[in-house]
């Protein structure tokens, strides 16, 4: 939970919003009076999220096309943090059993995805002062208001 009070806004975009994680960093920086960029692959079953009442963009990570219609959606719209979230988390069988697509698929979304992603909201980063930045768990973006060397936010997010 976010207990620190906040001096200035700042715009998020949130990849993979619809549930888990992206979810709650949607609602917690919401709730804080952020302004967010959720995004899902299927925005219109994406009730949680709708609830929230933040916008909405589509996005699979994975889909050249998709992320093309994202970005043109940010129209130049300065991007403080970008929050490269979406992913396929769980385990898969082994070695033996594992199939060359699945493998194919958790690179597309997992690896080159946020940097897919990263590239093209880095123009938009620009323009809020800031720039491309390679963090150890993923790629992200950030600008002078999130001035840690991991990317994220200075002193706001914080465990409970
Ligand atoms: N939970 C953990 O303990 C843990 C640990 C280490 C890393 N992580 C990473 O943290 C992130 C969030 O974890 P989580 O537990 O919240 O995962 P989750 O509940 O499985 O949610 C994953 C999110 O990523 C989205 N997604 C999957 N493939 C996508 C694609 N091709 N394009 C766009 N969005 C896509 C999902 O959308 P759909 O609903 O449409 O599938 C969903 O919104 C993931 O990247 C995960 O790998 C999690």
């Amino acid at each position: 939970m976010v207990t620190e009070a906040k001096s200035q806004t700042s715009t998020y975009v949130v990849t993979g919003a619809n549930r888990g994680i992206g979810l709650a960093f949607a609602r917690e920086l919401s709730r804080r009076g952020d302004r967010v960029i959720a995004t899902a692959r299927h925005p219109a079953t994406a009730r949680e999220l709708i609830a929230l009442q933040v916008r909405i963009e589509a996005l699979d990570v994975a889909d050249e096309e998709s992320l093309a219609v994202f970005v043109r959606s940010l129209a130049g719209r300065p991007i403080d943090v970008l929050i490269n979230n979406a992913g396929i988390g769980q385990a898969g069988p082994g070695l033996e059993r594992l199939s060359l697509e699945d493998l194919n698929l958790n690179f597309r979304v997992n690896a080159v995805g946020p940097v897919a992603v990263t590239q093209g909201c880095s123009p938009t980063c620009e323009r809020a002062g800031g720039a491309p930045s390679s963090t150890s768990r993923a790629a992200s973006l950030r600008s002078p208001a999130t001035n840690r060397e991991d990317g994220m936010p200075t002193g706001r997010l914080r465990p409970r």
